[in-house]
Order: C-alpha cells, then structure tokens, then sequence
C-alpha cells in the first residue's frame, strides 16, 4: 500500500493523508528539477476479481485510494467514487499481432490503446488526479473547483478535456499558435478554455504554452499534467496499463517491450506495472533522443538525480513525424532510467526510416494509429535491422488513433 511520497532529488518527504500534493513541496520556478515519488510498505494488496474495469480492479494498489483510505474513506466508497469518475474505462486489448508478426517474422505482442478513452492511453495518467480531487470534494477538503491547467496540443490535452467535462469539471488548455484549428473546436466543444500562447516578443525561450500553464498553476490551477515533476499523480493510475499487460503474458514470457518516449511518464508508469522481468526498451526518434543522450551522461556522473542539469539537457530543434514525442526534455528520465536499468533494458535510438517505415507498416495492418503511437514499433523493427532476433515474443504499445 501506498505511504506517502519522496523527492528523488532533494529527499522531501509527504504523508499520503496529506491533500493535493502534486508537485515536491521544495520545487520553484527557478528550482523545477523535483520529482515527488510514491513510497509503498511492500504490501501489494490484492485486485478486485470481480471487475475487468481496471480502476476499480487495480484500486487497491494506487495512491489515491490510500490517500481516502488514510482520511477515512470507507473501500466501498472508493468503489463508488471510481465507478462514477472512471466508469468508462476498460482493459485493453493485449495479445499476438498476427499481421506484424507475419510481416516481421518474430512474434509481436502488442497493446492497444487506441479504443481507450480519448482515443490514447493518457486518460490514464490523468484519471488518478481527478479521483484524488473527487475524493478530497466528497471528504470536505475542497469546496470550491479550482481550474485544472495543461499545456498540450495532442492526446494528452484530448485526454484532459475529456476527463474534465464528464465531470463538469472547469479546465484551461494552453496550446501553441499554430495548433490545428479542427483539433481546437474538438476541444471547444468539450467545454475547455483555450488558450492559444503566442511566442513572446521579448525574445524569451521556452515552450510558451509551458509559460501559460505555469502561470495558471501559480494562481491556482490544479497542474492537470502528464509529466510526473509536473504533477507526481499522473504516475498512480498510469501504472494500470503495465498490471493489465502483467496479467495477460504469453507463456514463454517476454524477450522485451518496446516504448516510445516523449516525456517519460508512459515508460515510466508501464514498467513500474509491468516488472522488472521484462527488459524495458526506450524508443526515441533521432530527430529527437535528448532520454538516450542522457542515459550516457549519467554512466559519468554520481548520483545523477542530484546532477538533474548536467545530466538531462534539453534537445534543440526536435523534428520526427512522431511529432507527439517531441518532448525536448524527458521530464520523467528518473523513472525511466530507474526502469531501463532495473530491468537490464536499453535505449534505441530510431532513424527517421524506420518511424516511416513503422508508421506505414501499421497504416497496412491496423489499427489505426498516429506516427507516435507506432514509434516503439520503429524501435523493434530498427533493432530487426541491425540483426537483432528475439527467441520469445517481443511487446510494443499502439496507442494515439490515427486522426
Ligand atoms: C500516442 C503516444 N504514445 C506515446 C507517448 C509518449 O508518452 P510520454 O510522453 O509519457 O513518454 C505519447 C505522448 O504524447 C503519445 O501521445
Ligand atoms: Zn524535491
């Protein structure tokens, strides 16, 4: 069961009794490189059999349940709560890809989260948040609605719009100026205060969305994030993707999983489910790899969690078709470090051939799925080129339908 939570950088420590403890209480616009992590007794308390529905199943082992059970919280209220936030979501397919193994001749696995909510797997990084903000409301801890807050032009913003409005739940999305205009209204029509962030004229640099955001957050807005420093609370339900995929193996177990990385949480969270058994594989584009740069650098530093900007620096001009793993920084490199060592994994760095390639192979098979949602499979299929051939089979996500 879930105690608390702990700075992997500066060692702050929080109870999990304790309400909206998003981000290190040690964090500051000039100090952001925190990273709050959840701290457990050992215990893994057991899923709830009778349901397939994987917030409810998986409840027990998440921190915003702890958080409601430290405060009082009855479990059948849990369950109540998780039945009205989360209803809507169901276990993914998992299972033998018969046509990309037929392609590929090696047997691939692959998970997917094209049919989740919103059309990706980032609800589910953001679900553990709005379940601690319900549960804070129904214990008396939040009377008034702050605004949820994120900075996003893609699934994640989809995602949080989503969310947000089956709730009724006021939202502020922060987007670049030449996001799409169709993509725009979706969110429009979701109910979501957009905010279009022009470059600003002072010449500063930085990701003027990201500025947007952080303002919000400064007055008040709950950080409706999916990067991990950002908002510790995306890592706790996002794991669920990794204990389905652990509950539905192939016999012979897996030689590795393949995944694409933007900001890190995705790995991050499915590998924390998933276990150290199966080697984690870290997939980026090379127009875009700042995680794998990073990787080598920490081989040279002690302690690199405590070296956070000597270690993971930014990457300048990201380009790739994957452009939803564009991240110039892997924001949850700690968790994804952690993960590929753990489990004896590695980094790939893809050509822009092979996330071409990975995308046009999945245009042919289905499902349909973005150019960042088959990245992980470009990895795999780079790794095939240099002569790698798994003896068991080999796991990728799929997820971002095409749009
Ligand atoms: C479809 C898809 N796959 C993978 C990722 C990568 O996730 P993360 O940013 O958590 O590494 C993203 C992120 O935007 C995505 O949209
Ligand atoms: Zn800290």
């Amino acid at each position: 069961m879930i105690t608390g939570l702990r700075c992997a950088v500066c060692d702050a420590s929080v109870e999990i009794v304790q309400p909206f403890t998003w981000a290190c209480p040690n964090a500051a616009p000039d100090d952001p490189h925190h990273l709050l992590e959840f701290v457990d007794d050992g215990v893994v308390e057991p899923v709830d059999t009778r349901t397939t529905e994987p917030i409810i199943r998986y409840r027990r082992r998440c921190a915003w349940w702890a958080f409601a059970r430290a405060n009082g919280m009855s479990d059948d209220d849990t369950l109540h709560i998780a039945s009205t936030v989360a209803g809507g979501f169901a276990t993914s397919p998992f299972g033998r890809h018969a046509a990309l193994s037929a392609a590929l001749g090696i047997n691939v696995w692959a998970k997917d989260e094209t049919h989740s909510v919103a059309g990706s797997h980032k609800a589910r990084h953001l679900i553990g948040i709005m379940l601690h903000l319900r549960v804070a409301e129904t214990l008396g801890l939040l009377t008034e609605r702050p605004a949820l807050a994120i900075s996003s032009c893609g699934n994640a913003a989809l995602a949080a719009a989503t969310i947000a409005s089956s709730q009724g739940w006021p939202i502020r999305v922060f987007v670049p100026t030449w996001m799409d205009d169709a993509f725009g209204d979706g969110l429009d029509r979701l109910g979501a205060e957009v905010h279009r962030c022009e470059r600003r004229d002072d010449g500063a640099l930085g990701d003027p969305a990201m500025a947007g955001f952080r303002a919000a957050v400064a007055d008040g807005a709950v950080p409706f994030s999916v990067q991990g420093p950002a908002n510790a609370w995306c890592l706790d339900t996002g794991r669920t993707i990794g204990w389905e995929m652990a509950e539905s193996l192939p016999d012979s177990g897996l030689e590795a999983v393949y995944v694409q990385i933007g900001g890190g949480a995705l790995a991050t969270c499915l590998s924390a489910g998933l276990g150290r058994e199966v080697p984690l594989v870290a997939v980026q584009a090379q127009g875009c790899a700042p995680f794998a740069a990073a990787m080598e650098r920490a081989i040279h530093v002690t302690d690199p969690e405590h070296h956070w900007a000597e270690v993971m620096m930014p990457w300048s001009a990201p380009t790739s078709l994957a452009d939803g793993i564009l991240d110039d920084e892997t924001y949850d490199w700690i968790g994804v470090r952690r993960s590929v060592l753990a489990s004896r994994g590695r980094t790939v760095i893809a050509p822009e051939s092979s996330i071409v390639a990975a995308a046009s192979l999945v245009e042919r098979t289905g499902p349909p799925t973005s150019p960042t949602g088959t990245a992980g499979l470009a990895g795999l299929m780079a790794d095939l080129d240099e002569g790698f051939r798994p003896e068991r089979p080999v796991a990728i996500v799929l997820s971002g339908v095409a749009r």
